[in-house]
C-alpha cells in the first residue's frame, strides 16, 4: 500500500487535536499533533509520536521534558498556527496572544486547554521519519467545562454539546 492510500484510511479515524510543547522561553517548540496516547495508569505514562524533522523534536530531547495540551472546540487557531499555518515556527508560534505557564518540569503548559499533561522525558524509539516519545505525567491540569477540538477526515471538528 502507497502512502495516500495509507492517509486516505488513517484519516477517518477521529483524533483529540493536542498540542506537544517543549523548551524554555527563548527557545520553545510546539506542534499540532493528534498522535498521542495513554500508555499506564501505573506508572502515569503517554506516547506521543513526532517527526524527526520538527523543530520541536530536538527541544524534546534536549530538555528532556514535554506537555501534552488537549485542545478545547474553541482552539481551532491555535491549532493551526502549530500545525505551521501563516508561517510561525518556534518560539514565534508561541506570540500569538495564548498564555503559556509552566508547571513541575518546566515545559510550556497552555492556559485554557481542556487537560494538560507535564511530562518528563522517560523513553525515546526512533522508527522511519518518527520518534516514539514516552512520558512520565508528573504533573497535569483540567478544566470541567467544554468540549474537545477534533480531527475527522482532514478537516477539524466541534461535536457540540452533548
Ligand atoms: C490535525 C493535525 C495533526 C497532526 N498530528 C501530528 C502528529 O501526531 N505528529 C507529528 O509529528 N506531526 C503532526 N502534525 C503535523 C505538525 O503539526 C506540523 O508538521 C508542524 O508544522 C510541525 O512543526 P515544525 O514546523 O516545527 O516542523 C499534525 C498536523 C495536523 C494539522
Amino acid at each position: 500500500m502507497d502512502a495516500s492510500r495509507y492517509r486516505a484510511l488513517m484519516r477517518h479515524q477521529a483524533g483529540a487535536v493536542t498540542i506537544i510543547a517543549a523548551g524554555r522561553p527563548g527557545a520553545r517548540g510546539g506542534l499540532t499533533a493528534t498522535a498521542f496516547s495513554s500508555l499506564s495508569d501505573n506508572p502515569p505514562t503517554v506516547l506521543v509520536c513526532v517527526q524527526r524533522r520538527s523543530g520541536t523534536h530536538g527541544v524534546i530531547v534536549a530538555s528532556r521534558a514535554f506537555s501534552v495540551n488537549i485542545l478545547a472546540h474553541e482552539q481551532q487557531t491555535l491549532a493551526e498556527r502549530f500545525s505551521g499555518k501563516g508561517g510561525a515556527s518556534g518560539e514565534q508560534r508561541f506570540e500569538g496572544g495564548a498564555v503559556w505557564e509552566t508547571m513541575q518540569t518546566g515545559a510550556p503548559v497552555l492556559a485554557g486547554a481542556l487537560a494538560s499533561l507535564d511530562c518528563e522525558l522517560l523513553d525515546e524509539h526512533e522508527f522511519a521519519t518518527h520518534s516514539i516519545f514516552i512520558g512520565r505525567v508528573v504533573d497535569g491540569r483540567f478544566r470541567t467545562e467544554g468540549g474537545p477540538l477534533l480531527y475527522f477526515r482532514n478537516d477539524y471538528w466541534d461535536i457540540g454539546a452533548r
